[in-house]
């Protein structure tokens, strides 16, 4: 399966010798200008607009020329073209020793008319209009960017009328110009945001710049940044500056392979590839400038032809940058969150195929789209979900896995269908992961796409993984890391894309691991409100704590209109609303520190959504194992045993708290007693106490409650509910025991409360006179003289169970009697 789709957009079929078609440039309007030879030799330019599918004939040569490069103004009123006149060998033959080799034209096309030479020399030169808004169609104004094999760069500035329906150039002279840059030895034309990257040498290192074009006529050099590449090519290396599809492959090939791409969320990543040493390896190093570091790949060939083209091909797909070589591997490199290498995909065999690009003749004029040069086809790129699903259910490593979900989580977000399948898949194959946890990292993975576009700045505070480090390895491939200088931006009040980098720049100065939200001091705080008396509770920071559980609770209310197909969500859990409570405080906190200009009330409506989005994703886990494994709401009938898919869900839901409790998360309330009462229908009961004992297992009020009331005595049943009462924490204990009315649960009430009394007693140790003697039925000495003792104490004005009238001194007597009457076999009156 392979995981890259190509759409053809446009394809030139080059076998019908005379009637092939070149595309040489791409505008920024999708519209694709294309030469072919017509008859007598002629040359034509053509226009195709990708939206609309239409063509449009724009200029017509009589000869055979050699197009290298050609621009259409956005008017479609001016045509830029450079072409050769002659080769060499031609020029020697004929004597053609005063003709300059290239032309450059500047030719009048609403309608054809005026033609103007704008240079006319033997140095090779491109052209490129700029298009500095999108959509503008009458502007009267334009300019041309054009760059001479001479390594300089210069922008004419153009103006026409409209005469009589003829647009005409205004200028009759010379076009007013200006140098744009100078002594550069390779450069690369972003058409969409009108940008113009180059590089100028400098010793043995190297200076990438960038200017940007404005709308308002003007620009501006905007960055500058080291590189640590040498390059010693003394010829000028173009990048999307048109495609010349004669240019020599071999020349090509051996010249410097560099490009820069840029993402939306701010990246900026200059890709190379190096020359190796030895044949069976691959080497190439992406430059991370917005994070700092640049990091140099090396993959060993599994197979080495050595005709094949040893040089990879470099595609921008937004968040990822694609490096591949055909026949051997795709690597996506991820340039969002490159610090692990888990989180690229590194695809060999026939994940990493694609059939229509079998060579490395490749362009990436616009973002996710690549432009065959050699074959003259383009077509949109894409990753396949449906591959990367398959690869994820095919995965036999752990870093395959991660690379996986991390792209199906936050590359293609949110998808409700995709989500779905990532959880059967982590429900039916939770135990093949090794070195992480699946469930956390979907949780962790699915909130940062929920939280991060959100709000500018987030991405940086809230974590993106559930991983702090990874430490395996890619088979195959080889990383080496380096930190390198940042680039230093020079400009004003920019929105987009420079104050998206700005931003990410000043993160990596702060030292950005330390800005994600950790649930380190969370945890110490829980454990040690957990463990506090009842009395404690009501002090007002609880109060303000429970009242940010409540407000999550009901914000997430609001949210899920759909019936509750799971019993969650219907009982309060003190643990895990303190817990929610105290998340919604400390991560307050915690972006407060950082998001100062964001302002409070904006704070505390991220803080919400982020909790009750971390409650809801539980939920959703929990929805769709129940579907799944088709559970009922019959969970809480004691009398039956569980299904097999229960003891699925019962499984998941033991995953599941693990991974909540690894990552101190809270659980939506009525987690415990879901799991619980499943544990009951589903263990024998050793089991199902060693899970009580080690912690598992939460006795639940609701859960506990139900199962006194609804089982009947039977000796199964009694051997049951006694483990269950005995393990009961006393407070739960006080609150369920009336549900259970049975001799066993009385003695057991009674010894308890002896032992509370003793206890009470051991406190006070006051010495009162001896109270009355209490008229006692039955004469039973060592019982007589506990009573009397008890007797004495609760005299003394101590009553563990206030509210509970009849358990008293007197009850235990009687309790006490009754018992050892039965234990006797003895009839009691
Ligand atoms: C550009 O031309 C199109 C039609 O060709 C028209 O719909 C659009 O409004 C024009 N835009 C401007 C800014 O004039
Ligand atoms: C271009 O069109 C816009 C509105 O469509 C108009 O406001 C503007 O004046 C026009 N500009 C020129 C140069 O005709
Ligand atoms: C360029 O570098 C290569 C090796 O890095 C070297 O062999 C070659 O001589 C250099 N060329 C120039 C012109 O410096
Ligand atoms: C790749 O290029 C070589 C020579 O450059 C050519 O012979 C071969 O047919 C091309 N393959 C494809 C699939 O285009
Ligand atoms: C679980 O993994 C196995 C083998 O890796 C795979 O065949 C199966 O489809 C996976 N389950 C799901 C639901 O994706
Ligand atoms: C990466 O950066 C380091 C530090 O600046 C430098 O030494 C190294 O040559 C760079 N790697 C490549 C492939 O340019
Ligand atoms: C636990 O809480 C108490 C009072 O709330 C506080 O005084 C104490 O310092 C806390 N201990 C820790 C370890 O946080």
């Amino acid at each position: 399966m392979k995981i890259l789709c190509l759409l053809i957009l446009i394809f030139s079929d080059t076998s019908g010798k005379s009637s092939a078609l070149y595309v040489v440039n791409v505008e920024r309007n999708s519209k694709i200008i294309y030469t072919w030879k017509g008859n007598e030799r002629n040359t034509h330019i053509g226009l195709y607009d990708l939206q609309t599918k239409q063509n449009e004939h724009l200029y017509m040569f009589e000869r055979d020329l050699h197009i290298i490069s050609c621009s259409v103004n956005n008017e479609r009123t001016l045509l830029a073209v450079s072409f050769r006149q002659y080769t060499e060998e031609e020029r020697v033959s004929r004597l053609l020793q005063s003709v300059s080799k290239y032309l450059t034209l500047l030719i009048e096309i609403h309608p054809i008319n005026n033609v103007r030479v704008l240079k006319a020399v033997d140095s090779c030169v491109q052209v490129q209009f700029l298009y500095p808004v999108e959509g503008r169609n009458n502007s009267t104004e334009s300019r041309l960017l054009l760059v001479s094999e001479d390594k300089y760069i210069e922008q004419f500035d153009i103006h026409v009328a409209e005469e009589e329906h003829k647009v005409v150039i205004q200028n009759s002279g010379q076009l007013p110009r200006a140098r744009v840059a100078d002594d550069l030895i390779w450069a690369q034309w972003d058409m969409m945001e009108q940008r113009l990257f180059y590089i100028v040498p400098k010793e043995s290192r190297s200076t990438l710049k960038c200017v940007q074009f404005y709308p308002d006529e003007s620009f501006n050099s905007i960055l500058e940044s080291h590189l640590d590449i040498s390059v010693n090519d003394t010829q000028l290396k173009l990048v999307n500056f048109g495609y010349d599809h004669c240019q020599d492959q071999d020349v090509a090939s051996k010249s410097l392979n560099l490009q820069v791409f840029t993402s939306k969320a701010g990246g900026l990543c200059v890709c190379c590839s190096l020359a190796s040493d030895t044949p069976d390896e691959i080497r190439y190093s992406i430059y991370f400038l917005h994070k700092g570091y640049n990091k140099t790949f090396t993959v060993s060939l599994e197979r080495t032809e050595s005709h094949q083209l040893k040089e990879v091909a470099f595609m921008n797909l937004d968040y990822y940058v694609a490096a591949y070589l055909p026949g051997q591997f795709l690597h996506l490199l991820n340039i969002e969150h490159p610090d692990l290498l888990c989180y690229s995909l590194f695809l060999t065999g026939e994940d990493a195929r694609i059939d229509m690009l079998q060579n490395c003749s490749i362009q990436s004029p616009l973002m996710s789209t690549v432009l065959d040069c050699h074959v003259g086809s383009m077509y949109a790129v894409s990753i396949s979900d449906s591959a990367l699903l398959q690869f994820l259910q095919n995965s036999k490593q752990d870093s395959e896995r991660l690379a996986a979900l991390h792209c199906a989580l936050l590359y293609f977000r949110h998808t409700e269908d995709l989500e779905m399948q990532i959880i059967w898949w982590i429900s039916e194959n939770l135990s093949t992961c090794h070195s992480f946890d699946p469930i956390q990292e979907f949780i962790i993975a699915s909130l940062y796409c929920r939280m991060c576009p959100e709000t500018h700045n987030l991405d940086k505070l809230l974590p993106y993984t559930s991983l702090l480090d990874w430490i395996g390895i890619i088979p195959g491939v080889t990383c080496a890391t380096d930190i390198i200088s940042l680039p230093v931006l020079e400009f004003q009040n920019s929105k987009g894309f420079w104050e998206k980098l700005n931003s990410n720049l000043e993160s990596v100065k702060y030292a950005e691991p330390h800005l994600h939200y950790h649930s380190n001091v969370l945890r110490r705080e829980w454990r040690n409100l957990s463990e506090e008396r009842e009395e404690r509770r009501t002090t007002a920071y609880l109060r303000n704590i429970f009242e940010n559980a409540k407000k999550v609770l009901s914000h997430l209310d609001t949210w899920d209109s759909e019936e509750r197909l799971v019993p969650l969500f219907q009982e309060e859990d003190y643990q895990q609303q303190l817990l929610m409570g105290l998340m919604v405080a400390q991560l307050k906190d915690h972006l407060m520190r950082h998001l100062q200009y964001v302002g409070k009330k904006k704070i505390d409506q991220i803080v919400l959504d982020y909790v009750a989005n971390l409650l809801n994703l539980v939920h959703r886990i929990m929805k769709e194992v129940w579907r799944r494994y088709q559970l009922h709401s019959c969970i809480f009938c004691f009398d039956e045993r569980g299904s097999t898919g229960e003891f699925a869900v019962f499984h998941i839901m033991s995953r599941i708290l693990e991974a909540a409790s690894g990552m101190c998360m809270p659980l939506p309330p009525g987690f415990h007693t879901l799991h619980l009462g499943l544990g009951v229908r589903c263990l024998p009961l050793h089991t199902l106490l060693h899970y009580i004992d080690t912690g598992v297992l939460h006795l639940t009020e609701t859960c506990v409650g139900k199962l006194l009331k609804d089982l009947d005595d039977t000796e199964k049943n009694e051997k049951l509910k006694f483990s269950i009462v005995m393990r009961l924490p006393e407070a739960l204990s006080q609150k369920v025991r009336q549900y259970w009315n049975h001799p066993i649960n009385a003695n057991f009430i009674a010894r308890k409360y002896v032992k509370l009394l003793l206890e009470k007693l051991g406190n006070r140790q006051s010495s009162s006179p001896i109270p009355e003697r209490l008229s006692v039925p039955v004469e039973f000495l060592p019982l007589n003289y506990l009573t009397n003792m008890l007797a004495e104490i609760e005299n003394q004005g101590v009553h563990p169970y206030e509210k509970q009238d009849h358990v008293n001194v007197r009850f235990v007597e009687e309790t006490a009697l009754k018992h050892t009457m039965t234990f006797l076999g003895l009839k009691y009156s």
